[in-house]
């Protein structure tokens, strides 16, 4: 099949191999849809209507010419596209040298308009409108019928719009949104647009203030709780209202295994509003016997509805979920769940979801943290920024520790026009929003006011702005401590570490042991670690363990042994944090790749090094001739997942580590190397097993044990030679654990698979189809790079394609891919409201076709 060699030529040029172990996964780690938020089952009518406003609006990617400006309701906007919301303006594409590989080469900067015509209720008489946005990016400013009605500059920011005085009843109102994205304002792929949720609230005059209701549990017993129920309620009338709030408390457990129950008695009070746009505090407390208590391993949920009611009419009803534990950070026993450590086990993850971009999606965020949680990573921090709600809302129900984070930068900036031009003029309303936006979720642990933050390297100007940031934080929520990540080893005893209650170092284990020695008080943990970089399936030779090592014509070798020059291999941190218990865990950058910051190739004139031969070389210089010489690599290489979420080898690393009782191994390379016969292929194994012993088609190459500081076994003397390679692990003396590689040959059928066979038609509801090139066998071809068309008949669409390969400059929003090292991988959406088959059907040349049914 001379087609085939002629793929493989083109697939040697790429090299490597996505090897996958095959290891139980937990039920709750199974693909599952992303649940509906609102809890449903809770008897009596809300007084707050919430409407999803996000179908229907038309968008621009640029300021409009002319005597009507687009905020204008007489603007004629019907030349615009319509499109749902949420909604990235740049994944789209295409790929452009304009933009710097640093924010991923996608058209992000720039402006976009969004326009939206609805309709009003008939009567809006003593109700107040609002327009909730989870985000913007970014500098969003929103007028209703031509009137200013909202503005933020932050695009992470959650912020309302209140309407009440621009709209209309009983007729056609409208929205405008203009956003605007300055060039150099971002460190990463921020993405553009209204890519998170908007809703449409009504409620009646007097309402529960945003982010108003609040509860803490100031008593954590086995036998008893104590559950505190905090109310700010806003009065805008011009006379005094009298207020009677009753608030209930439902148990709902493990999310969506029973029907709420109520527990303890509702409870009544009183409040008088004085008039003219006031607030008004009070507070309820609750007495549950035998709570269920949330925690990573049983997060059980509660919630709390409060209705309001002036002169006999319900005016609002607020609701929110919570959960009872305690969360204590220690600076001898690190992170303590209702007195038990939990060992943080953590990554670092930005916001974008890969092909779909920055746009919302629920189910992606899920996939994520499934993927994450049968890794056993327990922990989330939301680098750099706040999070799209849905992703506290999942890890409430998942049982994820959250390190819940505001900035990336004060005042002193990073980019030319990042948020440190807003600093002064927001960060405190940014904060005390965001801070009011998720004080309710039991998965937030800590909350972090930035990430490598200048000023901390400064001790006059580190800890005053520190020490202002934490009291805001604290003003919102006093039962959660406030940490930092600081790269700088000074903010570790230049008065930030006082500043702050908890200290997150990035990159520093071989500072824990002196920082907890010389402050026995303060809590440490490693807010960001490892960094280290990889390709899915690529291996380079010969192998080095020089970290600076490995790289490969804008690729890197996956021998989980590279980082640049600020980081370290995975094994550094794990024996910086076995020799220092003390300190409360890790979050590894990153869970995910993500788009941007393409370290080590983010400068253009990174050189591509380490070539084989000259045809690689001419090749791939030709290439990049035709980029203006600009690098190609768009996306990161720090994931332990790929950008298509398909896990790199160091995912079975941190699953060795992170989840020992699981009998588990994995054996890299791949074992594909026809050019290699006789030449030294190092092997590498990594298992929760204690020792292992390695099989070259049935040949012992010897058992080994780890040492105390080992993380991985290695045999680096193997001499390639066809076949199969067997790891036999033991834990204890027993058998624990078996992985296998073999040698695959040509490209004989595809394999397709989905994640999950029963979607929802809702719109919303994603499968993550994975293809793969298998042999007669149905071994993975491990360099296959084939190009695959999908197809789909049903009530469905393919709206993204990847294949992790993060040097592509093929279009994301596509149905066809090449597979990258063997793999692609199709997402499928449902239509809202159509049931039915729907069949996905995947083509390459001279294989046959192959089709899968959802
Ligand atoms: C850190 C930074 C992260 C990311 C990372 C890459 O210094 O906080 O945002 O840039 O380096 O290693």
């Amino acid at each position: 099949m001379p087609r085939f060699k002629n793929l493989l030529l083109i697939a040697a040029l790429v090299m490597g191999v996505l090897t996958l172990t095959a290891a139980p996964t937990p039920d709750r780690w199974q693909p599952a849809a992303a649940p509906d938020f609102r809890i449903a089952g809770i008897p009596g009518d809300s007084a707050r209507a919430i409407e999803n406003f996000n179908a229907g609006w038309r968008f621009a990617r640029q300021d409009q010419p002319g005597n009507i400006p687009p905020e204008n309701p007489a603007f004629d906007d019907s030349a615009w596209r319509m499109l749902d919301l949420p909604h990235d303006w740049a994944i789209e594409g295409p790929f452009t040298f304009d933009v710097p590989a640093e924010t991923g080469r996608l058209p992000w900067p720039g402006i976009g308009w969004y326009r939206k015509s609805f309709q009003a209720p008939a009567d809006l008489t003593d109700k107040r409108v609002f327009l909730e946005f989870d985000g913007a990016m970014s500098h969003p400013q929103v007028w209703l019928n031509g009137q200013l009605v909202g503005q933020r500059a932050y695009g992470y920011s959650s912020f309302q719009a209140e309407l009440t005085a621009r709209v209309k009843a009983g007729t056609n109102n409208t929205v405008a949104v203009r956003l605007e994205n300055p060039p150099d304002s971002s460190r990463w792929y921020p993405g553009g647009g209204i890519y998170r949720n908007v809703r449409l609230v009504t409620t009646g005059a007097v309402r529960v203030a945003p982010g108003g209701l609040f509860v803490t549990t100031p008593a954590v017993e086995p036998a008893h709780a104590m559950v505190r129920v905090a109310l700010e309620v806003e009065n805008p009338g011009v006379q005094t209202a009298e207020a009677v709030i009753e608030t209930k408390v439902y148990a709902i457990g493990i999310a969506g295994a029973a029907a709420p129950k109520a527990v303890g008695e509702p409870q009544v009070i009183r409040l008088t509003l004085p008039p003219g746009a006031t607030r008004a505090a009070c507070a309820q407390s609750f007495s549950l016997a035998d709570p269920q208590l949330w925690s990573p391993a049983s997060p059980a949920l509660y919630l709390v509805r409060c209705d309001l009611t002036v002169a006999g009419k319900k005016t609002d009803t607020a609701e929110t979920t919570f959960g009872i534990r305690t969360a204590v950070f220690d600076a001898a026993h690190g992170l303590l769940i209702n007195g038990q450590r939990l060992d943080i086990r953590g990554v670092c993850n930005h916001h974008d979801l890969g092909a779909l971009g920055s746009a919302i999606n629920a189910r992606a965020l899920r996939r994520q943290l499934e993927i994450l949680g049968a890794m056993g990573c327990n922990a989330i921090r939301t680098s750099h920024n706040p999070p799209a709600p849905e992703l506290l809302e999942l890890c409430d129900r998942m049982g994820f520790v959250v390190m819940d984070e505001a900035f990336d930068c004060w005042r002193s900036g990073k980019k030319r026009n990042d948020y440190s031009r807003d600093f002064d003029e927001w960060h405190e309303r940014d904060l005390a929003d965001f801070v009011r936006r998720d004080r309710n979720h039991p998965s937030v642990v800590l909350w972090s006011i930035g990430n490598e933050i200048h000023e901390a390297a400064n001790a006059k100007t580190g800890p005053p702005l520190a020490t202002e940031l934490r009291d805001i934080v604290r003003r919102e929520d006093s039962t959660r401590p406030v940490g930092i990540g600081c790269d700088k080893p000074n903010s570790g005893n230049n008065g930030m570490q006082d500043a702050v209650d908890v200290v997150g170092y990035n990159y520093k284990p071989h500072l824990y042991g002196e920082f907890l020695k010389n402050h026995p008080d303060r809590p440490l943990f490693g807010s960001e670690t490892a960094s280290c970089v990889s390709t899915r399936g690529m291996y380079y030779f010969p192998v080095s363990d020089d970290k600076g090592k490995g790289f490969f014509n804008y690729q890197v070798s996956s021998y989980d042994l590279y980082a640049p020059p600020w980081a370290y291999k995975p094994d550094v941190e794990f024996e910086g944090l076995d020799k220092n218990p003390a300190c409360a865990g890790e979050f590894v950058w990153t869970g995910f790749d993500y788009l941007g910051e393409p370290t080590p190739f983010w400068d253009d004139s990174a050189p591509p090094t380490n070539f084989q031969n000259d045809a690689e070389k001419n090749a791939f210089h030709e290439l990049l001739a035709k980029n203006g010489n600009k690098s190609p690599a768009r996306s990161s290489y720090f994931g332990i997942i790929d950008l298509a979420g398909f896990p790199k080898d160091r995912y079975y690393l941190y699953q060795a580590r992170w989840r020992p009782e699981l009998p588990m191994a994995h054996l890299l390379p791949h074992w594909t190397w026809p050019e290699r016969a006789g030449e030294i292929t190092p092997v590498h194994a990594y298992t929760s097993g204690d020792e292992a012993e390695l099989f070259l088609n049935d040949k012992s190459l010897g058992r080994k044990k780890r040492g105390q500081f080992d993380y991985r076994l290695r045999w680096d003397d193997v001499k390639y030679e066809p076949g199969e390679l067997r790891l036999v692990a033991y834990k204890n003396g027993a058998p624990w654990a078996q992985a296998i590689q073999r040698t695959a040959g040509d490209p004989a059928q595809l394999d397709l698979t989905s994640d999950r066979a029963d979607l929802k038609a809702d719109g919303q509801d994603l499968a993550f189809l994975t293809i793969s090139v298998r042999d007669t066998k149905g071994t993975l071809v491990p360099r296959a790079a084939l190009p695959v068309t999908f197809t789909i008949e049903g009530p469905a669409e393919i709206i993204a394609v990847d294949n992790g390969d993060p040097t592509s400059l093929e279009p994301f929003h596509a149905s066809s891919r090449t597979t990258f090292n063997g793999l692609a991988l199709a997402i499928v959406r449902t239509h809202a409201g159509k049931t039915g088959k729907i069949r996905v059907t995947a083509t390459t040349a001279g294989l046959p076709p192959i089709s899968i049914y959802l």
